[in-house]
């Protein structure tokens, strides 16, 4: 299929009775009509068969086939929270001894695990400026996995260079990681080379933020090792979704392109507008952004360029005081989090990125005070930005 909202679309997922919803399988373990069959499918020689929902669900199956299907890859596996995606991901590929490159700019969640987490394994992470690939090429051990990025960092809007990201792990036989939340459908990772890619569905893809999900898209090997029941990590560590939570997340899938043209036209409305006002603004879908261009080689037509925008008021008081007034005049909330259908804004180096130094915050260019925007599906975007002048 030509573009990843269309082969979602034309998926063809039933309930039992003709549903046009698939059945929700309100069940934590499954009968078999013969112990046989039981032992089988424990040992992976019996397809088709449900087992226990730690292992699979049928309800999270459906999900996890339609994310397979937007991303292009040949299997997909649904879990709890963004950070199990990430963190299971991880630690299915890499063990004791093993050594990790990564984007220095990444969620804070993200930072916080693999800069203070993995050495409890003696897990080893180097983090490099990802817009400088002679410094990821540089890096490379003989013990080095994988390389971990953001296709559009948190809370920075750089964009990952995938297709010589994915080159420089193929030569070197490693996997090159990629956290897709800021951009789905935008961009599709996999497409462009990457091996495994995550997401926190609890974002965009959801988009209702009545929940925290997250999804691993991969080929059918790595999908299967996350779920042995003898080695996988996702089966023995077990942050399984539950099955009503997937099923509703299913439905807003099937709107989420829609939401996604809406949150970039309305991101790229008020870009241009902080512009105009002479605020220093952050958004890759201004021509002046460092990776524009590059962006526009990687994206799929039609999406537009995210609904993330960063603006920089200087000091964390001065943006503190934007947000609180942002917030009285009817702009959206004062809260962590992004891909919601109304407006939120947050001071990262103090929320979501505060697990990050300082010094290493500015050593990234990270402004204490960026206030980071997801902006949402306002109907009236310029109302809206009569809001945020009527403040500034
Ligand atoms: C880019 C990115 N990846 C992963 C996560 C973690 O996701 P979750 O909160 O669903 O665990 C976040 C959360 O903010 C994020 O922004």
């Amino acid at each position: 299929m030509k573009d990843p909202a269309s082969s979602i679309q034309y998926l063809n997922q039933f309930g039992e009775f003709g549903d046009v919803n698939p059945s929700i399988t309100d069940s934590a373990t499954y009968t078999f009509l013969e112990a046989k069959t039981m032992v089988d499918t424990f040992q992976g020689e019996e397809e088709g068969c449900f087992l226990y929902s730690r292992h699979w669900n049928p309800s999270n199956k459906y999900l996890a086939d339609a994310l397979a299907a937007m991303e292009g890859t040949p299997s997909a596996w649904v879990t709890a929270s963004g950070m199990a995606a990430i963190t299971n991901a991880i630690l299915q590929m890499c063990g004791c001894g093993d050594h990790i490159i990564t984007s220095i700019t990444t969620y804070g969640g993200t930072y916080a695990f693999l800069k203070n987490y993995l050495p409890k394994f003696n897990i080893d992470v180097t983090f490099v400026n990802i817009d400088d690939l002679e410094s990821v090429k540089n890096a490379i051990r003989p013990n080095t996995k994988l390389i971990y990025t953001e296709t559009m960092t948190n809370p920075m809007l750089q964009v990952s260079n995938i297709p010589v990201l994915a080159q420089i792990a193929n030569e070197a036989n490693l996997k090159l990681v990629v956290d897709n939340t800021f951009t789905p459908l935008i961009v599709s990772p996999f497409k462009l080379g990457a091996h495994v890619v995550v997401y926190s569905m609890t974002k965009f893809i959801n988009g209702k933020n009545d929940c925290v999900a997250g999804a691993i898209c991969a080929d059918e090997d790595f999908v299967n090792s996350l779920s042995d029941v003898n080695t996988g990590t996702a089966m023995l560590l077990g942050p399984v979704l539950d099955p009503l939570r997937s099923s509703s997340i299913l439905k807003n899938l099937h709107t989420l392109h829609i939401r996604m043209q809406k949150h970039s036209e309305n991101a790229m409305f008020l870009a241009q507008r902080f512009k105009e006002a002479g605020v220093k603004v952050n958004y890759p879908g201004l021509p002046d952004h460092k990776n524009h261009d590059l962006l526009k080689e990687l994206m799929n037509p039609g999406f537009g360029f995210g609904g993330m925008i960063a603006i920089d008021m200087q000091t964390a008081e001065k943006a503190n005081l934007f947000m609180e007034k942002m917030q009285h005049a009817g702009v959206g909330y004062l809260a962590v989090s992004l891909g919601y259908f109304k407006t939120l804004f947050s001071n990262s180096g103090k929320s979501t990125s505060s697990e990050v130094p300082e010094e290493v915050q500015r050593e990234i260019g990270m402004s204490e005070g960026l206030v980071r925007f997801s902006v949402g599906l306002d109907h009236d975007i310029a109302y809206t930005w009569e809001k945020i002048e009527g403040v500034m």
